[in-house]
C-alpha cells in the first residue's frame, strides 16, 4: 500500500495503576518495535499515546485510597511515563486526557455530532442508589451476570464471560457505594447511533479481510453478526469531560467516547510543541496517511467499530488501516493480578535488570495469536543462553580478537572467499526477511530471524578459525575479521527495534559517526572501512544467576484462594495400567466452527477437524470462551467416546479441559502446531 506518512497509536493506559508486562507485550512493545523499524526505513512516522485519566476506574481508585482523583492520575501518569521511557518505548508524544486540549477536542466532537443531528437523546432506565442519592455508574454496581451467572459481574461487562449488557439486566444488583439494593429510575442520556453505521462498518471490516489478524476479524465479525446497537455516550459522574450544555447537570462524556479522541488531542499537543500547530491534520486528515492502532484484545470493539464509526461520522479523517491486537500475556501460567501479588511492576523490575533482555523475552513470547506467558526461568534462559551466549559472545569474541591481533583497527581484507562473500550477502537476506516480518506484524519471527544472523556469525567465526589463520594465513585472518566487524555493524542495525539500548552500545563500540547512518539499508551499502578504529568494548549482557531468579519467583505471592482450591480437589483415583490408558483414543483437531448452544449458558457446539473426519462436539466451556475465539484453535479430544446428546444435540467425543470451582474451564491446547489427527499419549 502506498502512503506518505504513518500514524501509530497504542491504547492509552488508565492512569490508576502501574503498567505491567502484560500491557507492555500487548500494545506497547510491538508498536515500538514497528515504529523503530519504520524510522530505520526512513518512513515519516509519529508514535502517539498518553494516559487515559477519566472514567470510573480512576474514581474507584480514588475512593479506595481516600484521595482526590487528581492525585491518582498525577501519580500514575508520572510513574507510567517514566517506566515507558526506561523500557525504551519511543513515543513521539505521551499526553494526558485531563489536559485542556483534550477536553476541547472531545467537546468539539460531541457538539459536531449533536449539530449534525447524529446523536439521539433518550430517557433510559438506570440503577439509582437511594442511600447515596445518585445514579450508579456501571463500575459502581455488581450483581450476577445475565449470561454466565458469574456473581461479581460489573454493570457493563462481565469479567468472566466478557459479554456486554445493560446494567439493569444484572441479577441481584448491589451498589458498591452503600451496599444498598439500587432501584431503577429514568435518566436522560445522549446516544451515538452505532447501529446506523452497521453497513459502512461491515464494508470497512471486510475491506480488511485480507490483512487484519484472524483474532481481530473473528471478534469484530461476531459483533457485526449480532448486530450493532446505539451506545449511550454520557454518564452521571463528576469526573471527566463535561457534556457541552449540561455542565451543571453532573453529566460527563462516556470515557470510551472521549478516550479514543485522546489520540487526536495528543497529536495536537505534539504538533503545538513542535511549533507547527496545524501539523496534526496531515496525520489525521491526510488521505495519504496510514493509521495503525495497536491495542490489547479487550479493546478491539472500540477500535474496530466505535472509533471508526466516530471518524466516519465526523468525516475527513483516516480510519485505522490495521488494528494489530494482541492476546493476553500471563505470568507463570496465571493472569496478572496486582491485588493478589501475582504481578511484576515494570518500574521495580527495571531497578534490577536492564530493559533489553526484558524486551527480547517479551518479544519472543509475544501473545500474537494466542495468550502466552512470562516465566522468570525463561527470562533467565533467554538472557543467558541467547543474548549473552549468542549475540554477546560473537561480538565479544570478534572485538577481543581484533583488539589483540589488530590493535582494534579494522584490517584490510585479503581476497574474499566464497564463504566470506556468502556471509556478507546473508546480511541482505536478513534485512529482507526481518523487514517482511515487521511489515506483517510478526514480531516474534522478526526477532528470531534477527538472532539467526548472530547465530550465523558465531558459526562463521568458528568455521573460519581466525586463531589458526592469524599465523598460518594472515590475509585470510584479516578477511575473517573484516567480515566479522561488518556483521557487528549489521547486527547493530537489525537489533535496534527490539534491543535499542544494546544497539546503542554497539554503535559506540563500533565508534561510528554520521558517515554510517542508522538506516535499515546501511549494512548493504556502507562497509566499515579498513583502518577504522573501534571504540571501547562494552559489556552487552550480564548473566543472571539461578539464585536471583529463585528469589524473584519466591516473591510472587500465591493467591490465597489457590491453596483452598487445591485442598478442595478430590483425592486421586485408583491406579490403572497402561492398557487402561491405551483404551483412550485421544486426538488433536482444529476447531473449524463454533457457536453457542441456544438457551444454554454453558454449552458451545464445535465442529472439529480431526484429520480423517470432522466431529461435532458439545462442550461446557461458554463461561470461559467466546465461540468466535475458538475457531482456528487446536484442541485435544477423546475420539472414541460413545456419542451422547447434550441439550438435544449430539456430541461425538469430548474436549479435554482443566477446571476447578474458581478457575477454568481451560481447554488443552498443543504448544505448537501439529497436524490434525495426531495422537495424544
Ligand atoms: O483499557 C484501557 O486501559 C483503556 N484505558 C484503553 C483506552 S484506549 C483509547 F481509547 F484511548
Ligand atoms: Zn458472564
Amino acid at each position: 500500500m502506498d502512503y506518505k506518512r504513518l500514524l501509530v497509536t497504542s491504547a492509552l493506559p488508565y492512569a490508576n495503576g502501574a503498567i505491567h508486562f502484560g500491557h507492555l507485550a500487548g500494545a506497547y512493545l510491538p508498536a515500538d518495535m514497528y515504529v523503530r523499524y519504520q524510522r530505520l526505513r526512513g518512513t515519516d512516522v509519529i508514535y502517539i499515546c498518553g494516559s487515559d485519566e477519566h472514567g470510573v476506574s480512576i474514581l474507584i481508585s480514588s475512593q479506595k485510597e481516600g484521595v482526590a482523583p487528581q492525585e491518582i492520575i498525577d501519580r500514575y501518569h508520572g510513574q507510567n511515563k517514566r517506566a515507558f521511557d526506561r523500557v525504551g518505548i519511543s513515543f513521539d508524544n505521551y499526553s494526558r486526557t485531563s489536559l485542556p486540549v483534550h477536553h476541547e477536542t472531545a467537546r468539539e466532537w460531541f457538539e459536531d455530532f449533536k449539530n449534525k443531528g447524529i446523536l439521539t437523546q433518550s430517557t433510559e432506565k438506570q440503577l439509582f442508589d437511594p442511600e447515596a442519592g445518585m445514579f450508579l455508574p456501571d463500575r459502581f454496581v455488581i450483581g450476577t451476570c445475565p449470561h454466565c451467572g458469574y456473581d461479581r459481574a460489573y454493570g457493563d461487562q462481565c469479567e468472566n464471560c466478557s459479554k456486554y449488557y445493560d446494567q439493569t439486566e444484572l441479577l441481584n444488583p448491589k451498589s458498591l457505594l452503600s451496599e444498598a439494593k439500587p432501584v431503577v429510575k429514568d435518566a436522560q442520556h445522549w446516544h451515538f447511533p452505532l447501529g446506523e453505521f452497521q453497513k459502512k462498518l461491515e464494508e470497512y471490516v471486510e475491506s480488511h479481510a485480507g490483512d487484519w489478524k484472524d483474532n481481530v476479524l473473528q471478534q469484530v465479525r461476531s459483533w457485526l453478526k449480532t448486530g450493532l446497537t446505539d451506545r449511550p455516550i454520557s454518564r452521571d459522574l463528576n469526573w471527566g469531560v463535561k457534556v457541552p450544555g449540561e455542565e451543571d447537570l453532573g453529566k460527563v462524556l462516556y470515557v470510551w467516547f472521549e478516550a479514543v479522541l485522546g489520540y487526536i488531542s495528543s497529536t495536537k499537543e505534539w504538533a503545538a510543541e513542535k511549533g507547527e500547530p496545524e501539523l496534526w491534520k496531515d496525520y489525521w486528515c491526510g488521505e495519504d496517511t496510514r493509521y495503525l492502532a495497536f491495542i490489547g484484545k479487550d479493546n478491539i470493539v472500540f477500535h474496530c467499530l466505535m472509533f471508526p464509526a466516530m471518524l466516519m461520522g465526523k468525516g475527513g479523517y483516516v480510519l485505522p488501516d490495521n488494528v494489530p491486537a494482541n492476546e493476553f500475556l500471563n505470568l507463570e501460567g496465571k493472569k496478572f493480578s496486582k491485588s493478589q501479588g501475582w504481578s511484576i511492576e515494570l518500574d521495580e523490575f527495571l531497578d534490577s535488570y536492564p530493559a533489553d533482555p526484558l524486551r527480547y523475552t517479551l518479544a519472543m513470547n509475544m501473545p500474537e495469536t494466542r495468550d502466552s506467558d512470562f516465566y522468570w526461568k525463561d527470562f533467565q534462559a533467554r538472557n543467558n543462553n541467547e543474548l549473552a551466549d549468542i549475540l554477546g559472545n560473537f561480538v565479544n569474541r570478534a572485538a577481543h580478537f581484533l583488539e589483540k591481533h589488530f590493535d582494534g583497527i579494522v584490517p584490510e581484507p585479503g581476497e574474499l572467499s566464497d564463504d566470506d562473500r556468502a556471509f556478507l550477502n546473508g546480511f541482505n537476506t536478513t534485512a529482507a526477511e526481518v523487514a517482511d516480518f515487521y511489515e506483517r506484524f510478526r514480531f516474534r519471527d522478526a526477532v528470531v530471524a534477527t538472532m539467526n544472523l548472530a547465530r550465523a556469525a558465531n558459526k562463521y567465526f568458528n568455521d573460519r578459525e581466525p586463531w589458526k589463520t592469524v599465523k598460518a594465513d594472515p590475509q585470510v585472518c584479516a578477511s575473517t575479521l573484516f567480515c566479522s566487524i561488518q556483521a557487528i555493524y549489521a547486527l547493530s542495525i537489525f537489533i535496534e527495534p527490539v534491543l535499542p539500548f544494546t544497539a546503542d552500545k554497539l554503535r559506540k563500540q563500533l565508534n561510528l559517526g554520521n558517515e554510517h547512518p542508522l538506516t535499515w539499508d546501511a549494512p548493504a551499502v556502507h562497509r566499515i572501512p579498513a583502518g577504522h578504529k573501534l571504540g571501547e568494548k562494552a559489556l552487552l549482557f550480564e548473566k543472571i544467576e539461578d539464585k536471583i531468579i529463585e528469589a524473584e519467583m519466591a516473591k510472587l505471592q500465591q493467591p490465597e484462594e489457590s491453596s483452598t482450591a487445591e485442598a478442595s480437589y478430590p483425592p486421586l483415583k485408583d491406579e490403572i495400567t497402561i492398557d487402561d490408558v491405551m483404551k483412550l483414543d485421544l486426538r488433536i483437531g482444529t476447531v473449524i466452527e463454533a457457536e453457542n448452544v441456544p438457551k444454554s449458558k454453558k454449552l458451545i457446539k464445535l465442529i472439529v477437524d480431526i484429520g480423517s473426519e470432522t466431529r461435532q462436539i458439545v462442550a461446557g466451556i461458554a463461561s470461559a470462551y467466546e465461540a468466535a475465539d475458538l475457531v482456528g484453535k487446536q484442541i485435544a479430544i477423546v475420539a472414541n467416546l460413545k456419542a451422547a446428546k447434550l441439550f438435544g444435540i449430539e456430541s461425538q467425543g469430548m474436549l479435554l479441559a482443566a477446571s476447578n470451582e474458581e478457575e477454568g474451564p481451560m481447554i488443552m491446547i498443543p504448544q505448537g502446531a501439529i497436524s490434525n489427527g495426531a495422537i495424544v499419549k
